[in-house]
C-alpha cells in the first residue's frame, strides 16, 4: 500500500497546523559532506514533534544547478545527490508521517533552471514548435515592458539573450531561470505530471512558488492575470478530484485585495501567504501602536469556507518591503537595517532575533501574535533560538546558516571540517552558536525554545486559534493591539502591549457579563466580567491570553 493509502488527513488540518519551515541542508548532516540532508533531518524528527510543530515545510530539494538555493530546477522528478535519494525523502515522508505530521513541498512552475532539458530542448528546437514553445521567446527584449525586475539588485531586465537559438526569453527572476510558457497546453499537462508524482508519493500540501506571475500578457503588469487564476481553478480541481484531502499554498505577494483572490471562491488555493501583515508587525513594534496592523487587516476582506492563511514574522528570503509605502520602508529600513549591507532588492536580509535585537521581550510578543492572530503560523528554522544571521554572506545565505544543536564541532550540525560546510556557522557573539544552541535551550525551563513549546502547546489546545473569526477591539489606548478569537465553543481575548511602557486598556465587555476570564498564558488573577468597564494592566511588550468563560475552566 501506498503512504498515500495509509496516511488519514483530518479535516481541516491545514488549519490547525503550526507549521516549521527548512531547508534540509540547513538542518543535519548524516554523512560529514558539510551539506544536510534526508537522514539528518529524519534523525531529528523528534526534535521537532517536541517543539510542537506538526507540519514540515521543506525548501526544494530537487537536482539543480544550485544558483538560487534550488528554486532553479533541472529535474522535477528527484532528490538532489547532495540531500541523499529519492528513497531516503520517501523513508523522511513516512517517519513525519508516523509522528502525525504533515509535509510540504515546493512546486516551482513558473520556471525552471536553464539547465532543465526542457529548456535545452526549447532553444534547439525550431521556432513556433511546441519543444520551443515551453518558454517565452521574442526577437527583441522591449515586449512587456510594464513587468517589473523583482531581483533589482542582480537583473537590469526580464528578457536574456540565448545564443543558440538566437532570441531572447523571458525571466522573472535570475536570468538563470527562464519562465515557462503558461500559453503551451503540454507546459500545463507536464506540470499536472509532476504534482501527481510528488502526491501519489504522499505529499500533504504544495507550497506553490511565485504563482501570481505565470501568465504574463502585454499592456499589463504581469502579475494576478485571469488566465492565471484559471491555471490555479484547474490544478485545484485535478488535485479535489484525484486526490481530495491535499492543500495547495500560494505564494503571492500581494496586497490584500489581491492575495485573497488566490483563494478563488473555495476554488483555487486553500491557503495564502498573508504578506502584507508581516512588515506591519515590526511596523507595529516600531510605532509602539496598533494601528499598521489594524489598517492592513481592515483592507483584508473574508476568505472563504475553508481557506486560510498562513501567516509569518521570517522566511528563507529577504524580509520582504514591496507591500508598504516608500515611507514606512524607508523607516523599515532606517529602523531594523541601519547597516546598508543587510538591505537586498526591497528588504531586509536578516534574522528574527537581530532585528529585534535580541530582546527577548519582543520575540516573545511578536510570537505569541504569530501564534494568535487569525492563520496558520509558519516559523523558520532557528528562530525558535533566536538565532543570528550573517550578513557577510551573499544575497539571502545571510540567513540560511546551519542549524545550531550544540556548542561543539560546527555547532552539532556536521562532522564535516568546517571549511567544507556549505555555509559557515554562525560564531560571533551574541549569537554564538556556543551561546545559542538548541542543547543550551532545552534543559533552561527559562529558555526562549522553551518557552515557545509551551506557547505552540497552549495554541494547539484551543482550535480557536486556527479556525475560530477574529475581531479587533479599539480601545482608547492605541498602544495595546486587542483581539476576539471566537469559534469552535470557545473565546480568547488576546492583549499585546506593543510599546515598552507597562500600559493598561479599559474594554466594553458587557456582552459577556457574568463570564469569567482565565489566563490562558500565566497565573493572572481576574475579575468576572460585568457590566463595568474592565480594567487591564500589561508589562512592557506583555501578552495576555485570555480565555472567556462561563465556567472558571481549566486552562
Ligand atoms: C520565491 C522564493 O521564495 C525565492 O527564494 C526564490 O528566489 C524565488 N521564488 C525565485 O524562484
Ligand atoms: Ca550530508
Amino acid at each position: 500500500m501506498s503512504t498515500r493509502e495509509q496516511f488519514q488527513r483530518p479535516h481541516l488540518w491545514y488549519r490547525d497546523a503550526v507549521i516549521y519551515e527548512v531547508h534540509v541542508r540547513a538542518f543535519a548532516d548524516s554523512n560529514g559532506d558539510g551539506i544536510g540532508d534526508f537522514p539528518g533531518l529524519t534523525s531529528r524528527l523528534d526534535y521537532l514533534q517536541q517543539l510542537g510543530i506538526n507540519t514540515i515545510w521543506l525548501l526544494p530539494f530537487y537536482p539543480s544547478p544550485l544558483l538560487d538555493d534550488g528554486y532553479d530546477i533541472s529535474d522535477y522528478y528527484d532528490v538532489h545527490p547532495n540531500y541523499g535519494t529519492l528513497d531516503d525523502f520517501k523513508t523522511f515522508l513516512s517517519a513525519a508521517h508516523e509522528r502525525g505530521m504533515f509535509v510540504i513541498t515546493e512546486l516551482v512552475i513558473n520556471h525552471t533552471s536553464d539547465q532543465h532539458p526542457w529548456f535545452q530542448r526549447a532553444r534547439r528546437a525550431a521556432p513556433g514548435s511546441a519543444e520551443r514553445d515551453f518558454y517565452v521567446w521574442s526577437s527583441t527584449d522591449d515586449r512587456f515592458q510594464d513587468v517589473r525586475i523583482i531581483f533589482q539588485d542582480t537583473e537590469t531586465s526580464n528578457w536574456a539573450w540565448d545564443s543558440e537559438s538566437e532570441s531572447y526569453y523571458w525571466h522573472r527572476f535570475f536570468s538563470h531561470q527562464p519562465d515557462l510558457n503558461w500559453e503551451s497546453p503540454l507546459v500545463r499537462e507536464a506540470v499536472i505530471g509532476v504534482l501527481d508524482f510528488w502526491l501519489d508519493l504522499g505529499v500533504d500540501a504544495l507550497r506553490l512558488d511565485a504563482i501570481p506571475y505565470l501568465h504574463v500578457q502585454e499592456g499589463t503588469n504581469g502579475e494576478n492575470l485571469p488566465q492565471t487564476h484559471e491555471e490555479l481553478r484547474r490544478l485545484r480541481a485535478h488535485v479535489d478530484a484525484s486526490y481530495g484531502d491535499r492543500v495547495l499554498l500560494a505564494e503571492a505577494n500581494q496586497w490584500p485585495q489581491d492575495a485573497v483572490a488566490y483563494f478563488g471562491d473555495g476554488d483555487e488555493c486553500h491557503m495564502s501567504y498573508h504578506f502584507p501583515l508581516m512588515p506591519r508587525l515590526y511596523l507595529a513594534l516600531e510605532h509602539g501602536n496598533r494601528l499598521p496592523i489594524i489598517e492592513i487587516m481592515e483592507q483584508t476582506p473574508e476568505i472563504p469556507a475553508g481557506a486560510q492563511w498562513a501567516i509569518f514574522l521570517r522566511n528563507h528570503d529577504e524580509l520582504t518591503l514591496e507591500m508598504v509605502t516608500e515611507e514606512e520602508r524607508d523607516l523599515m529600513w532606517d529602523t531594523y537595517a541601519p547597516d546598508h549591507r543587510a538591505r537586498l532588492n526591497l528588504g531586509i536580509r536578516r534574522r528574527l532575533a537581530p532585528l529585534v535585537e535580541n530582546d527577548r521581550r519582543r520575540l516573545e510578543l511578536l510570537m505569541s501574535l504569530l501564534l494568535s492572530l487569525a492563520g496558520t503560523p509558519v516559523l523558520y528554522y532557528g528562530d525558535e533560538i533566536g538565532m543570528g544571521d550573517d550578513i557577510s554572506l551573499a544575497d539571502r545565505d545571510s540567513v540560511r546558516t546551519p542549524m545550531q544543536w550544540n556548542s561543539g564541532h560546527n555547532a552539532g550540525f556536521s562532522k564535516a571540517a568546517p571549511q567544507s560546510l556549505y555555509l559557515p556557522v554562525v560564531a560571533d557573539p551574541p549569537f554564538d552558536y556556543k551561546m545559542v544552541n538548541v542543547e543550551a535551550q532545552e534543559d533552561d525551563p527559562h529558555s526562549l525554545l522553551t518557552w515557545l513549546k509551551q506557547m505552540i502547546r497552549r495554541r494547539s489546545r484551543h482550535l480557536v486559534f486556527g479556525r475560530g473569526s477574529i475581531r479587533f477591539l479599539e480601545p482608547a489606548n492605541t498602544h495595546v493591539l486587542v483581539y476576539l478569537r471566537e469559534g469552535e465553543g470557545e473565546t480568547i481575548l488576546v492583549l499585546a502591549n506593543l510599546s515598552e511602557q507597562a500600559q493598561s486598556v479599559e474594554l466594553d465587555l458587557s456582552a459577556f457579563s457574568g463570564f469569567h476570564l482565565v489566563d490562558v498564558i500565566g497565573t493572572a488573577r481576574l475579575p468576572v466580567i460585568d457590566e463595568r468597564l474592565c480594567s487591564l494592566s500589561l508589562d512592557p511588550y506583555a501578552t495576555l491570553w485570555l480565555s472567556i468563560d462561563a465556567n472558571q475552566g481549566d486552562k
